[in-house]
C-alpha cells in the first residue's frame, strides 16, 4: 500500500469524534483529508481549518466543513506533511503553503507530521521563506548576510514569481542549519519576512512504509 496513505492511517488513531482539526497541505495529507471525509460519512463530526486553498477545495469535495481560524477557540489536532525531517526540526514549504501551515500547526494542541519513509533519506532541502513582494530584494540581501543563497521561486503556468495564497513571494534558500530554533527566529526577524519553513514545534513524526507506519 502507498506509504503516504499508511502514514495518514497511523495518524487516524489520534482522531476523536468532535475534534477541531487543522488540515495541512500536500500529497501526503491528501490521504488524511480523504480519511477524515470517510469518517464523516460514517457519522463522525469534525470542524476543520485549512492551511491552503488546495486543502480547502479537497476538504469541501469530501463534505468536510471548513471554518476560518477566528471561528474556533482552539485546534485539537493538526496533521501536516514535511519535505525533510531532522531530529529537532522539519522543513516545509515545498508547496508554498508554509505561512498558513505554521499558524495552524503551532496553534494546535497536537501537531502530527506525516511523511513517507523516502523523506527520511533527504539530507538537505531549501529553507523556504515567504516575504512581502515589496520587500523581496532587501530580504534576499539580509538572507545572504546570514550565509544563505536565496532564489526567488518562479513556476510553471505563470510568468514570473510564484505568488502564495497570501499574495506573497517565496524564496528558496540553500543554507546550512546549525541551530534550528534560533535560525527560525532570526529569519523571521528580517523586516518583510512573513514566515519561514523551519518548523521546530511538533508532537510526533509518523513515518509511513509500504506495509504500515511507525512513530519517531
Ligand atoms: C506545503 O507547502 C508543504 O509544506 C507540504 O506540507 C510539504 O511540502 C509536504 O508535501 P508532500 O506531502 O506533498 O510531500
Amino acid at each position: 500500500m502507498d506509504a503516504k496513505l499508511n502514514a495518514c492511517m497511523g495518524a487516524m488513531k489520534y482522531l476523536k469524534d468532535g475534534m477541531v482539526l487543522g488540515l495541512g497541505t500536500g500529497s501526503t495529507v491528501f490521504h488524511f483529508i480523504n480519511l477524515v471525509g470517510e469518517e464523516m460519512k460514517k457519522g463522525k463530526k469534525f470542524v476543520c481549518v485549512a492551511t491552503s486553498f488546495d486543502t480547502e477545495m479537497l476538504a469541501k469535495k469530501n463534505g468536510i466543513p471548513i471554518v476560518s481560524l477566528d471561528q474556533v477557540s482552539k485546534i485539537d489536532l493538526a496533521v501536516d506533511g514535511a519535505d525533510m525531517v531532522a531530529k529537532d526540526y522539519v522543513l516545509k514549504g515545498g508547496g508554498g503553503a508554509l505561512a498558513r501551515e505554521k499558524v495552524v500547526d503551532y496553534f494546535a494542541e497536537k501537531f502530527l507530521v506525516v511523511i513517507d519513509e523516502g523523506k527520511l533519506k533527504a539530507k538537505s532541502y531549501p529553507v523556504v521563506v515567504e516575504c512581502l513582494p515589496f520587500a523581496y530584494a532587501a530580504v534576499i540581501k539580509n538572507l545572504e548576510g546570514m550565509g544563505a543563497r536565496p532564489k526567488l521561486r518562479t513556476g510553471g503556468g505563470k510568468v514570473g514569481p510564484v505568488v502564495s495564497d497570501n499574495g506573497n513571494f517565496l524564496l528558496d534558500c540553500d543554507m546550512k542549519i546549525t541551530n534550528a530554533k534560533k535560525m527560525e527566529q532570526d529569519i523571521n526577524s528580517i523586516p518583510g519576512v512573513v514566515e519561514n519553513g523551519i518548523f521546530t514545534k511538533f508532537s510526533k513524526v509518523i513515518v509511513g512504509t509500504e506495509t504500515g507506519s511507525r512513530e519517531l
